[in-house]
């Protein structure tokens, strides 16, 4: 078993991801650094020299691989849960997902504060990236997001420690040993 996290750009899918990581010992995967990292292209230049559809199924390759680990932290791009052949491949995996949700004027605010931002955010639509165009697409992805996690965390005003200290708890105090009566992740609720 792995421990997937998803949510909008921003919503803090990398910081937690690599504090989660920390706390339980395994290895942290960012599907978007996998990405570049083999592509040797930052996404933004990705999107400019071959296009989003391009990017798509590069991010769809490498989700399928990436979900054949266990014992991984991974997060996903924002849009990666889009595609009906990601979302089958990500629900045959079995693994928790986690939805990290917050409202859109707080992820563009966040957005905004990223350094990353620059680099791994093109804009998604002719607005640019800015607040209306998180707006429309997070009201378009929300449900996708509601269809895909086994679990949610509300991450606004939210200290990355506790919420890390939320998703041990949801988990029964995971990672649980092999036999130890604890609460199966993919039924922890939210
Ligand atoms: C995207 C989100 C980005 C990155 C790409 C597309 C999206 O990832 O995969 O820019 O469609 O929302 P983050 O969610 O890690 O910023």
């Amino acid at each position: 078993m792995s421990i997937i996290l998803i949510g909008y750009r921003g919503s803090g899918k990398t910081t937690l991801g690599r504090a989660l990581a920390e706390r339980i010992g395994w290895p942290f995967v960012d599907l978007d650094h996998v990405i570049t990292d083999r592509a040797g292209l930052s996404i933004r230049e990705i999107f400019q020299q071959h296009g989003e559809p391009h990017f798509r199924r590069l991010e769809t390759e490498h989700l399928l691989e990436s979900l054949k680990l266990t014992n991984h932290v991974l997060s996903l791009g924002g849009g990666a849960v889009l595609a009906e052949q990601n979302r089958r491949a990500i629900k045959d995996a079995g693994h928790p997902v986690i939805y990290l949700r917050a409202d859109a004027e707080e992820l563009h605010r966040r957005i905004q504060a990223d350094p990353a931002t620059a680099a791994q955010r093109p804009g998604l639509t002719h607005l640019g990236g800015n607040a209306e165009e998180i707006r429309q697409l997070l009201a378009l992805r929300e449900p996708v997001y509601q269809q895909v996690k086994t679990m949610e965390l509300h991450v606004a005003g939210r200290a990355v420690a506790k919420l890390v200290d939320e998703l041990q708890h949801a988990m029964g105090g995971f990672p649980l040993s092999p036999g130890s009566a604890g609460v199966d992740p993919r039924k922890a609720g939210g």
